[in-house]
């Protein structure tokens, strides 16, 4: 399993820096919806973590982060992004401080259901060249009755996820001549509030594959400043030293 996780990693390393610009923009041939990604935006990047917790963990572990982490950064109770129920074997230390945010879904189980396993997704917003791709494949699901789970994605063709926020969102039907979608069945949300849902989402999602994203700026100013004291104290010590040549 670790060196599973190992190699994952790599791999979507690798992907990030050389293939996945080039290959994904051009994969649907739909251009991107724009995520509008804002970092700072605390609130919705705890709500993401929330809406992950409840849709999307129970399929897709975030194996390179740990719940702590996360909580303390969003300013979260590790309760509020942890399951409840846990049953896989092997990693009976989810309670332990520090626990890394993998979930209880066995691989075999989940290709036996979906027909592939759902992969991790701690690198899925670097792995697919920033947030546009993952917000617009959050609003690219429509019907397909042709589709094990009925339905399809515009931004990912044949996808093996069932649309898991249907229940938010409603249904979708795919006009094949323009390529633009539009509801026909209506679900829990109005359009504004599930595209906020999809944002928070994006916005976590972006946060998890560089956790340090938050901090960078502030070490970024804190630098400068320290740069400049260094300046000042420079500057007089040059003064000191040239006080007496003429
Ligand atoms: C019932 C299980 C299940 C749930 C819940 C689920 N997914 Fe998925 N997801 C899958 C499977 C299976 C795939 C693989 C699809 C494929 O490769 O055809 C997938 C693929 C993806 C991908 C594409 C990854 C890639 O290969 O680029 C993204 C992004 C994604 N899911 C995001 C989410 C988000 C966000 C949520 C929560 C809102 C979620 N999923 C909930 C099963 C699930």
């Amino acid at each position: 399993m670790k060196f599973n996780s190992l190699k994952l990693l790599l791999a979507a390393a690798f992907f990030s820096v050389a293939v996945a610009p080039v290959a994904y923009s051009a994969s649907s041939g739909v251009p991107n919806l724009d995520a509008d990604v804002d970092l700072s935006d605390k609130v919705s990047l705890a709500r993401g973590a929330k809406y992950y917790a409840n849709f999307c963990m129970g399929c897709h572990s975030l194996e390179f982060s740990r719940y702590n982490r996360v909580a303390a950064d969003l300013g979260m109770e590790e309760g509020d992004i942890k399951p409840l129920i846990f049953t896989r074997d092997d990693d009976d230390n989810i309670h332990k401080p520090g626990a890394l945010m993998v979930n209880a879904l066995r691989e075999k189980d989940a290709i036996r259901w979906f027909g592939i396993a759902p992969p991790d997704l701690t690198v899925i917003a670097r792995a697919r060249g920033g947030g546009d791709w993952l917000y617009s494949y959050l609003k690219g699901f429509y019907q397909d009755d042709s589709r094990p789970f009925g339905v399809n994605n515009l931004y990912f063709s044949n996808v093996g996820m069932p649309h898991v926020l249907q229940e938010l969102q409603g249904l979708q039907a795919l006009d094949k001549d323009t390529n633009t979608l539009t509801l026909v069945k209506p679900g829990k949300m109005s359009a504004g509030e599930y595209d906020q849902v999809a944002k928070d989402l994006t916005n976590f999602l972006v946060y998890v594959g560089e956790p340090a994203q938050l901090h960078r700026t502030f070490y970024g100013i804190l630098t400068l400043l320290f740069l400049l004291v260094l300046l000042v104290l420079a500057y007089l010590l040059k003064k000191e030293f040239w006080k007496d040549i003429h």
